[in-house]
């Protein structure tokens, strides 16, 4: 599958009045970032993320039949009919109508929920977009039956792109790249494709535990800093660069060489910052929070050897990551020490995952 057309339904459908299917698609933490975007959600450059855990957006599509010639749809978070999160939810739906044109024949009610808490300023966007499309792949597959496992799983991606970018590195795991890259047969910039080699055993049971410094809503939206990178003084050499990292880090993943992931890793999550710091107009997402917890796990990381590091996203939270083996190590710096930067002492204790998941 390379092309746009590869994601049309072909054949006629099944009847079907009415139904009901739930996923649950979890968050992912990016490695080599994606930052740019050019039209209909093409990524700038390739990014690798770990696919999470626990953190997870849980969705039921209930779909009746309905011959509306347009998307119709009533939208539901915790339970309560959620408003704000429609004009998203609507232009999602528009732009997939072509890759999902019995869309206009169902009115569907979307129930939502997340397993981690409301506004931690932890982006929902990723597991909410990748669940939602999991839903309309089950849909589809009711409809069309020949949907195999290979086409339910990177169609589901390719919906989520068209949501989120991110979102489509969330349907399954570990780890997951997202943008054409020269190391990686099959790599799209249409969907998210998983590694061609075995994972170092040493990154099977990664942990990312999440400080949560400002939980507050994000100053400024991605799509926001994606446009940002359009004209940005520094962006064809941003993207080259994320090119050799995903190599690099590539052979990290396989080697299990510690020192350079966190070296990449680590280098990443500020290069995304310092896009942010040099587009015009100029924005600082980290809190002086979040300096303190960079500067003590170097600190750390100097005096006790012990392979932790960090990366960041389009906000001030410090995603914590590690091997399994050093997890009490690492605990008892956050809860000793680093929980006092955190919002009202508050974190998250994730871990690598395998993605979407029938409810
Ligand atoms: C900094 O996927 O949220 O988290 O495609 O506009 O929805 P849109 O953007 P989004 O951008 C995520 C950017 C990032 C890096 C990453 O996850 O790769």
């Amino acid at each position: 599958m390379t092309h746009t057309d590869d994601f049309l339904p072909s054949g006629s459908p099944n009847v079907l009045e009415t139904g009901k299917v739930g996923y649950s698609a979890p968050s992912n933490i990016a490695l080599v970032k994606y930052w740019g975007k050019t039209s209909g959600q093409l990524p700038a450059n390739p990014s690798i993320s770990f696919t999470l855990q626990h953190c997870q957006t849980r969705t039921w599509l209930e779909f009746h039949k309905q011959a509306l010639g347009t998307v119709s749809f009533d939208l539901f978070f915790e339970g309560k009919p959620k408003d704000s999160f429609r004009p998203k939810i609507q232009t999602f739906l528009e732009r997939i109508l072509p890759y999902q044109p019995f869309l206009n024949d169902y009115h569907l009610a979307i129930h939502t929920e997340n397993t981690f808490p409301h506004s931690s300023g932890i982006a929902s966007s990723a597991s909410g977009m990748a669940a939602l499309s999991a839903c309309l792949m089950a849909l589809e597959q009711q409809l069309y039956p020949d949907v195999n496992e290979a086409y339910f799983r990177t169609k589901a991606s390719f919906l989520a792109r068209l949501g989120s970018g991110s979102a489509c590195r969330s349907l399954y795991g570990n780890p997951v790249v997202w943008g054409r890259h020269a190391d990686v047969p099959g790599s799209s910039d249409l969907f998210g494709v998983t590694l061609p080699f075995e994972l170092h055993p040493v990154f099977k049971n990664y942990q990312d535990t999440i400080l949560l410094v400002d939980k507050g809503e994000k100053t400024v939206s991605s799509t926001a800093g994606h446009n940002l990178m359009h004209g940005h003084p520094y962006a064809e050499r941003r993207f080259q660069q994320a090119h050799e990292n995903l190599s690099e880090l590539l052979k990290a993943l396989e080697t299990g060489d510690l020192d350079k992931f966190i070296a990449i890793t680590e280098s990443e999550a500020l290069t995304l910052h310092a896009m942010m710091m040099t587009s015009m107009p100029y924005f600082i997402l980290m809190k002086p929070n979040t300096l303190a917890i960079l500067d003590r796990i170097w600190s750390f990381r100097r005096e006790t050897g012990i392979p932790v590091c960090f990366t960041l996203d389009a906000g001030a939270n410090v995603h914590v990551l590690y091997p399994e083996n050093v997890r009490k190590a690492v605990l008892q710096l956050i809860t000793g020490e680093l929980v006092a930067y955190c919002e009202k002492g508050q974190y998250i204790c994730d871990e690598v995952g395998d993605g979407m998941k029938p409810l």
